[in-house]
C-alpha cells in the first residue's frame, strides 16, 4: 500500500491545472448505459472510481477503452443488469447505474450501498422516486430489485437534495411515458453537466441547477461525445492550499461560478483572490482570520471542502466555528489533525477551533477521500514530516495530486509501504 510522506513549511507557487471532475463523470457514464451505441468522454480524470465505474459497465457486456483522459465506451451490447456486492461495497456511486438501468432494461439488480466512513447514507429517496415513477421496487438479500413494464411520468417532491438521487431520478425519468417534475432537486453543478449530456442525447430536461426539474421522456436517445466539467472540490482544495501556505497559485481550468462559497470564505480569511479569464489566482501570506462556516447543499458551502478548510482554521488566527450539516459521522479528520497539533472540539456536528500558530508533522491515516485530501494539506503546512498511510482513499478522487503539489513546490513523494 502507498503512502505519502510531506516535509511541510514551503509556500507553494505557481500554476496548477484542474482535472475533470470525479462526481460529474460517474453519472454522466453511468448515463452512456440509457442507449445503445458510442460515447466519447473527455476530460475524464484518471482515478481509481472512474475505473469503478467502468469496470461495472464492463460486466455488464459494455466496451470501455481509455485513452489517458478520454474514454469512449460502446453500449450496444449491454446485456446484464446488475451491480453486484463486491463493486457497490468499492464505490457507493455505483447506485447510478440503478435509474439508467430500469430506463433501458426495464429492470436492474443492484446491491444495497449501506453505510461508510462518513454516514449512513440511505437511499431510500432514490427509491421512493422510482417506485413513483411506477418501478416495483423489492428489497432482498441486500439488493434492490427494481422492475418496470413502464416507467410512467410523476411529481417527485425530493425531502432531502440529494445530488445521486436527483441524478437517477433524472435519468430514469428521460424514457418515460409523460412529465416528471422534480422538487427540492439538488442544485449541484453536476446536476447540470448530466442534464446537459442527456438534453444533447435527445432528452427534454428544464431547469436542471435549479429546485424543480422538468422532464419530459423521449422514446429515444442516441450516443453522444462530451466532455466531463473541471472538479471544482480539486480546484478548491489548491486554493486554500495557497491561502494555508502562504502562496501564490493561479488555479487553472476550473470555473469561478462553481466556487463562489468558497471564495467568499476565503477572502474573509484575509487570502487575495482574483477571478481571471485564466483561471482563480489565490494569494495568502498575510494573517489567516477565523471564519465560521456551515456545510450546505449547493450552492451552500460544500461538505466536500469542509475537512480542507479547517485545516486552514487550525492555524487561523482566534476561533471558528465549522458546523457539518450533510453528513452526520464527517469529523472523522479531527482526530489525525489533533495528533498533529490542531485544537479542535467536537460536539455533535460542530467543530470548535482554536488556531494554534503551527502543526507538526505526523503519521497519520486517511479514513475517507476528503479527509485524506485534508492531511496532504496540514502536512504541506506543518513543521517537519508527516508520512499518511492508506492513500488509496485519496487515489479514489484526486488526479496525481502529489505531483501537482510536487510541480508547484511542495516536498512530497508516495512510496511503496513496506508490508
Ligand atoms: N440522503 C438520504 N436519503 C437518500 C439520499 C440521501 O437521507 O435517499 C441523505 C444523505 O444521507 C446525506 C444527505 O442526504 O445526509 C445528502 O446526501 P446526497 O445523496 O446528496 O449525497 P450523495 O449523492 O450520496 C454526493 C457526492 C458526495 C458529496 C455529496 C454531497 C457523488 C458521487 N457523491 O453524494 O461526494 O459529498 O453528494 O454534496 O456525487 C466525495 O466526492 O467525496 C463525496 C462524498
Amino acid at each position: 500500500m502507498d503512502e505519502i510522506i510531506i516535509e511541510g513549511g514551503t509556500p507553494l507557487s505557481g500554476e496548477v491545472s484542474v482535472s475533470g471532475a470525479k462526481n460529474a463523470a460517474l453519472p454522466m457514464i453511468a448515463a452512456s448505459i440509457l442507449t445503445g451505441g458510442k460515447f466519447t468522454f473527455r476530460n475524464v480524470p484518471v482515478l481509481r472510481d472512474i475505473d469503478s465505474i467502468e469496470r461495472l459497465l464492463s460486466d455488464m457486456g459494455v466496451a470501455v477503452e481509455t485513452l489517458g483522459n478520454t474514454v469512449h465506451i460502446d453500449t450496444a451490447d449491454l446485456n446484464r443488469f446488475e451491480a453486484p456486492y463486491e463493486q457497490v461495497r468499492q464505490m457507493r456511486a455505483s447506485i447510478l447505474v440503478l435509474g439508467p438501468l430500469l430506463a433501458r432494461m426495464k429492470k436492474a439488480r443492484v446491491s444495497l450501498p449501506g453505510g461508510c466512513a462518513i454516514g449512513a447514507r440511505p437511499i431510500d429517496l432514490h427509491l421512493n422516486g422510482l417506485s413513483l415513477l411506477g418501478a416495483d421496487i423489492k428489497l432482498s438479500h441486500g439488493y434492490v430489485e427494481a422492475s418496470a413494464k413502464k416507467l410512467k411520468g410523476a411529481e417527485i417532491y425530493l425531502d432531502l437534495p440529494t445530488v445521486t438521487g436527483t441524478e437517477n431520478l433524472m435519468m430514469a425519468a428521460v424514457l418515460a411515458d409523460g412529465v416528471t417534475i422534480l422538487r427540492n432537486a439538488a442544485r449541484e453543478p453536476e446536476i447540470a453537466a448530466l442534464a446537459g449530456m442527456l438534453n444533447k442525447m435527445g432528452a427534454d430536461i428544464k431547469g436542471a441547477g435549479s429546485p424543480i426539474i422538468t422532464i419530459c421522456g423521449v422514446k429515444k436517445l442516441k450516443p453522444v461525445s462530451t466532455v466531463v466539467i473541471p472538479d471544482r472540490i480539486e480546484a478548491g482544495t489548491f486554493m486554500v492550499a495557497a491561502a494555508l501556505t502562504g502562496g501564490d497559485i493561479l488555479v487553472k481550468n476550473c470555473n469561478p461560478d462553481h466556487l463562489q462559497a468558497l471564495i467568499h470564505k476565503l477572502e474573509k480569511t484575509g487570502a487575495k483572490i482574483q477571478v481571471r479569464d485564466d483561471g482563480v489566482r489565490v494569494k495568502g501570506g498575510g494573517r489567516i482570520n477565523s471564519v465560521d462556516i456551515r456545510t450546505l447543499p449547493y450552492p451552500g458551502f460544500p461538505t466536500d471542502m469542509q475537512a480542507q478548510f479547517m485545516v486552514l482554521m487550525s492555524v487561523a488566527n482566534g476561533f471558528s466555528v465549522i458546523s457539518e450539516n450533510i453528513f452526520e459521522n464527517r469529523f472523522i479528520h479531527v482526530s489525525e489533525l489533533q495528533r498533529m497539533g490542531a485544537d479542535i472540539t467536537i460536539s455533535g456536528n460542530h467543530a470548535m477551533i482554536k488556531g494554534v500558530p503551527k502543526l507538526s508533522g505526523a503519521p497519520v491515516m486517511a479514513t475517507d477521500l476528503r479527509a485524506s485530501a485534508s492531511l496532504v494539506l496540514a502536512g504541506l503546512v506543518a513543521k517537519g514530516t508527516t508520512r499518511i498511510s492508506r492513500v488509496y482513499h485519496l487515489d479514489r478522487g484526486y488526479e496525481a495530486l502529489e505531483k501537482k503539489f510536487a510541480r508547484l513546490g511542495a516536498t512530497i513523494k508516495r512510496v511503496r509501504a513496506k508490508a
